[in-house]
């Protein structure tokens, strides 16, 4: 037979299969035989959505509303962004032209790279990270530097880095704090230090929140784009996923001075269009609402973190940075003697689904990433099964 044609474009070369997902599959394969898996592996709150958040969008279904919105996003939504933005991070923005609604906080990431990054130039991201900035960067043609990010310095980014990785082709830097996968937030003096490097060598900064309320110990979040200087080359992605557990109705955004946000319209206007009509009336709700959901989930999430810190603490072998912010533990296995591919594998084996460090970048091998988005019930068991199989491995 004759070989098959492949069909796809040169730049998909390099573009993997979500290493989450192929977890995922994995563990639903085990759970089609009879297998009960604990799943750690999902970046997601386990909560519903708030309920006046529902009853908003179906309020706004039943309405009519069902049809195309401006491209940008419903205005009501972004004066209600806007709000926030200066409300919570002392970020002004015009709501008529520096806001853009996008299809998750994924999207806004996705635009800004298609609208900004340029063939051949270089975007640091620091490493471990979320894969997607990675792929995004690819896909635009640009060409993705890891910047690490050690256990020994708490995951938090090292400025010498930073300024280590910059060459000629540089043109953009990533921040995300709090930080997928290692839980790390980043404050103000580090932030100031970034920012100085941004500035010197003009550079573009991709701050992703979307953990700025999942955030413990009394921190307080704050945005990069709030420091001198730094208005001007910072473009804010946040959105409705985590702080409102609501990852299935894909709603986030991008703010940015207009000539970026002009740019990064039009790759959203030749993709999605707009966001969902009525998930954007879900997301004016969530933040014209009141905030006590916000903090009864953080509060609940502070109380897990707390509890698996402690359970990984009692693991010989295991150990871990106490996360500041988001959902994640990042323990290493370094003395485990084993990658943590196979690690995950035997993990799963023993009925808990993680993801292993590698699947974060190459500085996050070594480590497992565990979300404790999960009840307190099934993150007791979990704990306890992930105990017994280093016990096995340890033995
Ligand atoms: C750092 C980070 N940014 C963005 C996202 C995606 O958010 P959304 O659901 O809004 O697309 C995730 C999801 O895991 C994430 O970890």
């Amino acid at each position: 037979m004759a070989q098959e044609k492949n069909w796809h474009a040169e730049r998909m070369t390099d573009i993997p299969f979500s290493g989450i997902r192929k977890i995922m599959q994995e563990a639903a394969s085990l759970e089609s035989q009879g297998k009960s898996i604990i799943h750690l592996e999902i970046g997601r709150p386990d909560f519903d959505t708030p309920q006046h958040i529902k009853d908003a969008a179906k309020r706004a279904l039943d309405a009519g509303m069902v049809h195309y919105t401006s491209n940008y996003g419903t205005l009501e939504l972004r004066q209600a962004i806007a709000e926030k933005l200066q409300r919570d991070n002392a970020i002004r923005v015009d709501p008529a032209t520096e806001i853009i609604v996008t299809v998750g906080t994924n999207e806004a990431v996705a635009i800004a790279m298609l609208a900004l990054i340029d063939p051949g130039d270089e975007v640091l991201i620091p490493d471990p990270t979320w894969l997607h900035y990675f792929y995004c960067v690819q896909l635009a043609g640009g060409v993705p530097i890891h910047v690490p990010l050690r256990e020994a310095n708490k995951f938090q980014i090292d400025p010498a880095d930073v300024a280590r990785a910059i060459t000629s082709r540089t043109k953009m830097l990533i921040v995300n704090s709090p930080h997928n996968p290692t839980g790390a937030v980043l404050d103000q003096a580090l932030l100031k230090e970034i920012a100085a490097l941004a500035i010197k060598h003009d550079l573009l900064v991709l701050s992703d929140e979307i953990y700025e309320k999942i955030i413990y110990d009394g921190f307080a979040h704050f945005s990069i784009a709030n420091l001198p200087g730094m208005a001007e080359r910072t473009l804010t992605a946040n959105g409705f996923s985590k702080t409102y557990s609501m990852t299935g109705w894909r709603l986030g955004y991008i703010a940015a001075r207009k000539h970026f946000a002009d740019a990064m319209i039009r790759v959203h206007q030749y993709s999605a269009t707009s966001a969902t009509s009525f998930a954007q009336a879900g997301g004016l709700a969530a933040y014209r609402g009141s905030q006590e959901c916000v903090r009864e989930i953080s509060a609940e999430f502070a109380r897990r973190r707390d509890f698996v810190v402690r359970a990984l603490g009692q693991i010989e072998g295991m150990s871990c940075v106490k996360p500041s912010g988001a959902f994640y533990v990042f323990p290493s296995i370094k003395n485990l003697g084993m990658s943590s591919e196979e690690f995950t594998l035997c993990l799963l084996r023993e009925g808990v689904a993680v993801v292993p460090g590698s699947a974060f970048g190459d500085f996050g091998e070594g480590y497992i990433r565990l979300a404790y988005s999960n009840s307190y019930a099934n993150l007791e068991s979990a704990m306890e099964r992930i105990a017994g199989a280093v016990r096995k491995i340890r033995a």
